[in-house]
């Protein structure tokens, strides 16, 4: 379940496109997410996929027309009823029309009256998505203040490659999700670093830890979406970077520290999520080092603690550190705090099951300054680092 979509009102658009067929695959995420989720064809998407596939996976009525069914204002009710409307995928017809503010069908007419965000996600030919008129119609559907999700570039279906393919569903909850969050944090810099750091041993070795970045990209995806602008800075991790954060890709702890020292004065909030490598190789080898003797003997030396620096720095500036432990959570947590000069540390269990290094899910107790601490069970990391924004914006509030 996602705590963001349990109990939303979800009104979903379809449009006749050949990717309508991705729109069942939304449908049913968003339902699995918790939502009640109400679907609108129109009439050239019926062309493509069936009412009845909506209608067994959402579990509710599907409406396809303005004059169909018990209802005398169906565009009326579903505009009221829902808190987020999404047309998945969206023509160039319907945009042209949208953008005009045409109400032509069931879906054009509902549009009109819808009061919550309205999230499109184009799809056609990249010809057509290339034209000056479709160009200029979401140009002024931005404008309008709803949400357009950029097509993305690839094989299209006529087999040209060019931009015009629609994102995948997974791709459109995220945007989902951030549109029906509150923007409580609009105005605020936030700098958080995630992943681990590779320290070069040779050209081809390195040594690092399993840390996926999972937990640091879901707190930049989180202060995204509450409004915040938000630098992410990243070891290497085999994440998509998420749109809308500033990314600075980094690979050694002592590259991570520069680009924090360089960002830490601008920032209101820093999280330093990431697992820095405490050692670096003291001699890395320029060349490849060559198999040889039995036993071979490596030298590290420390690498600097960022967070400690920037703990050292600190003025206006609220700093998260995070603790990786694998016993006395607590006691180590606490220690790291003080150590540190944090406002608040979040630490976990690394070995305990559903939580740590590459799990999708997080299991973790929250300490603070003032001796306080907290423990949040087992969830997603988008909905864990959603709980730590909440406890960020109420330290900011004393
Ligand atoms: N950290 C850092 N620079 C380092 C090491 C850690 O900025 N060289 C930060 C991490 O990003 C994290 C916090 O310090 O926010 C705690 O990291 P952790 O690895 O749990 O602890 P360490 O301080 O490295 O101590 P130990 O390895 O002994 O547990």
């Amino acid at each position: 379940m996602n705590a963001v979509l349990v109990k939303k009102r979800i009104l979903v658009g379809v449009t006749g496109g050949i990717a309508a067929y991705k729109a069942a695959e939304l449908v049913s995420l968003l339902c699995a997410s918790g939502a009640t989720v109400t679907v609108v064809l129109t009439e050239a998407a019926c062309q493509f996929i069936r009412p009845l596939t909506f209608k067994a996976l959402s579990g509710n009525e599907v409406y396809t027309g303005l004059f169909e069914g018990h209802d005398p204002l169906p565009h009326i009710t579903a505009a009221k009823e829902n808190d987020l409307l999404v047309v998945y995928p969206a023509t160039a017809n319907f945009i042209g029309h949208t953008a005009a503010g045409l109400a032509t069908d069931l879906l054009t007419t509902t549009v009109l009256g819808f009061k919550g965000p309205v999230v499109i996600s184009p799809s056609m030919n990249s010809r057509m998505f290339d034209n000056a008129a479709v160009q200029q119609n979401l140009a002024r559907l931005q404008e309008y203040g709803y949400v357009i999700i950029p097509p993305e570039s690839g094989r299209l279906a006529c087999g040209e490659v060019g931009q015009g393919r629609l994102p995948s569903p997974g791709a459109v909850l995220e945007v989902i999700r951030g549109a029906l969050v509150p923007k409580d944090l609009k105005g605020l810099k936030f700098l958080v670093t995630a992943g681990p750091t590779r320290e070069p041993l040779d050209p081809v070795r390195y040594v690092s830890n399993r840390s996926s970045g999972k937990m640091g990209y879901a707190l930049a995806r989180a202060a995204r979406d509450r409004g915040a602008q938000v630098v992410l800075i990243n070891g290497p991790t085999s994440l998509d970077k998420p749109p809308g954060v500033s990314c600075v890709g980094v690979r050694t702890a002592l590259e991570m520290r520069d680009a924090a020292l360089e960002y830490f004065e601008a920032a209101d909030v820093v999280i330093m999520c990431a697992a820095v490598s405490d050692y670096r190789a003291k001699f890395p080898s320029p060349n490849k080092v060559k198999k040889g003797s039995e036993e071979i003997v490596l030298e590290f030396i420390k690498n600097p603690d960022i967070l400690e620096e920037l703990g050292r720095l600190k003025r206006h500036q609220l700093l998260v550190g995070f603790a990786a432990e694998d016993d006395n959570i607590l006691e180590h947590a606490r220690r790291k705090l003080e150590a540190k000069n944090l406002d608040m540390v979040v630490a976990n269990l690394i070995a305990q099951e559903g939580a740590g290094f590459e799990a999708d899910t997080n299991i973790v107790k929250v300490l603070f300054r003032d001796g306080r601490f907290l423990e949040l069970p087992r969830m997603d990391k988008y909905e864990v680092a959603q709980r730590l924004m909440d406890m960020v914006l109420d330290m900011r509030r004393v």
